[in-house]
């Protein structure tokens, strides 16, 4: 099919690049004219693993090209895609200006009928504002509104969007539903469950998954701070809970929090739009609130340990989100930069990644391109993000190049044995402090 994608962050990317590996012949587009020359240059302008590959086949096979106009994504089209940014305004809405601007752009472009579907995640009766939005600007044209949520971990977001766990497509029409069983039809012959149906159901059960795997993380991040004060080790008992098939394992890992441009930004806007109709949702703010409360137990940590932190050095290994991103939007490992940083410690981050987007979000803390080098004269580190290359770390070599033996393990993804053998005071988060047999 001809589809047209508007938008080419995170989401609008690969499910382009993705699209056109389906086989489908498919023209993107996006307003940062600088992104758009990278990417016709086989860039991609952020580290998302297998994405440049996918994006250089689709355009190697000429199913994929990037182009300047919304025009140039609709005209001749069948199915067009939103997928721009709904950030949170200052009181947790999300910002659907974007969203409008774009619908607006779209009916301006339409040369017949057109199926139009947000991808972004949005407040639910947004494809009702979108549909009226076309139908205002071309009466004429017979548009169709689908909402197909998208279910894209960053990091892994590739596979996510070629193995699915399900395919959702909310539609109000045989006409829209159609179009879409269509353009996945590669996917639901591989055995790819596609869901069906309304549109209100689709928008809102995307808000519903990411507040409630917000809700869990928060959950079992609350249970740290009972372990803690009970001296009992959360992982542990994580892990017998997610024994249980109604909880599961998944998602239940205590550390520093959630953090990214997904849980913030859907949970503020969930809660919004529950309270704007009529059924206040304190128990998302409270999820909010233990999240914030994660990196505030890290920083204690590090404050209990090293005394006054003015003239002290704090070394953050690992500063994006989660792994397998170059992603420092709402990271728990800047929040704790700027903890440490308000209260007159040098920061020092590292990270595989995310260096240099640290950097350019948070000047004042200084980073280097090696783990160790950051570690050098060190009175503490703080475990940030739960990369294999930090998992691996030489903890002796980190020993010996630090000023005191003090980690902080902000993602519990650490051999405490493996610590304490080293010679460092190992302090997890929920779990424990061990402090090493040569007595520091
Ligand atoms: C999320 C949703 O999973 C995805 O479906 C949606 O489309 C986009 O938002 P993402 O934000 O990339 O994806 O990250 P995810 O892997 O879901 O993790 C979210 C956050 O929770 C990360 O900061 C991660 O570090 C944290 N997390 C996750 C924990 O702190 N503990 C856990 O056990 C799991």
């Amino acid at each position: 099919m001809r589809v047209g994608v508007v938008g080419c962050g995170h989401v609008g990317l690969v499910t382009a690049a993705a699209l056109a590996h389906l086989g489908h012949e498919v023209a993107a587009t996006d307003s940062d004219l600088e992104k758009l020359a990278l990417l016709s240059e086989g860039g991609v302008p952020f580290f998302e693993p297998g994405l440049p590959e996918l994006v250089a086949e689709g355009a190697a096979a000429g199913r994929l090209t990037f182009v300047p106009e919304t025009a140039d994504v609709v005209r001749d089209r069948e199915v067009v895609f939103i997928c721009v940014g709904t950030p949170p305004r200052e009181d947790g809405e999300a910002n659907l200006v974007a969203v409008e601007r774009v619908a607006r752009a779209i009916a301006r472009a339409a040369t017949g009928p057109l199926v139009v579907v947000e991808k972004s995640t949005v407040p639910v009766g947004t494809a009702e504002r979108v549909r009226r939005t076309l139908a205002r600007e071309r009466p004429e044209i017979a548009f169709e509104v689908a909402s197909n949520p998208e279910f894209l971990r960053e990091g892994r977001a590739v596979r996510d969007a070629l193995e699915p766990d399900r395919i959702l497509v909310g539609a109000e029409t045989e006409t829209a539903r159609a179009a879409l069983r269509a353009l996945y039809e590669p996917l639901t012959c591989a055995g790819r469950r596609l869901i069906e149906t309304d549109i209100a159901t689709a928008e809102l059960a995307k808000h519903a998954c990411n507040a409630f795997l917000a809700t869990k993380v928060s959950f079992v991040n609350a249970l740290a701070r009972i372990c803690e004060r009970a001296g009992a080790d959360v992982r542990s008992v994580a892990e017998v809970m997610g024994t249980d098939p109604r909880i599961g394992p998944e998602f239940l890992e205590a550390g520093l929090g959630w953090g990214g441009y997904c849980f913030p930004k859907d949970l503020a806007a969930f809660a919004r739009l529950a309270e704007d109709l009529g059924y206040p949702f304190p128990l998302l703010q409270e999820v909010a609130r233990i999240n914030d409360e994660a990196v505030e137990a890290a920083f204690e940590r590090v404050r209990d340990a090293l005394w006054n932190l003015e003239d002290k050095r704090v070394t953050l290994l690992g500063l994006a989100f989660k792994p397998g991103t170059d992603d420092v939007r709402f990271s728990p490992a800047l929040a704790l930069a700027e903890r440490l940083l308000a209260a007159g410690a040098t920061v020092v981050g590292y990270d595989p990644q995310a260096t240099a987007a640290a950097k350019a979000e948070l000047p004042a803390m200084q980073v280097c391109e090696d783990p160790y080098d950051a570690a050098d004269g060190a009175h503490c580190a703080v475990v940030c993000t739960a990369w294999g290359e930090i998992r691996s770390l030489d903890l002796g070599r980190l020993r010996e190049v630090m000023r005191y033996p003090i980690l902080v393990d902000g993602r519990n993804a650490l051999d405490a044995e493996a610590a304490i053998a080293a010679g460092f005071t190992y302090l997890p988060l929920g779990r424990p402090t061990l402090v090493s047999r040569q007595g520091t």
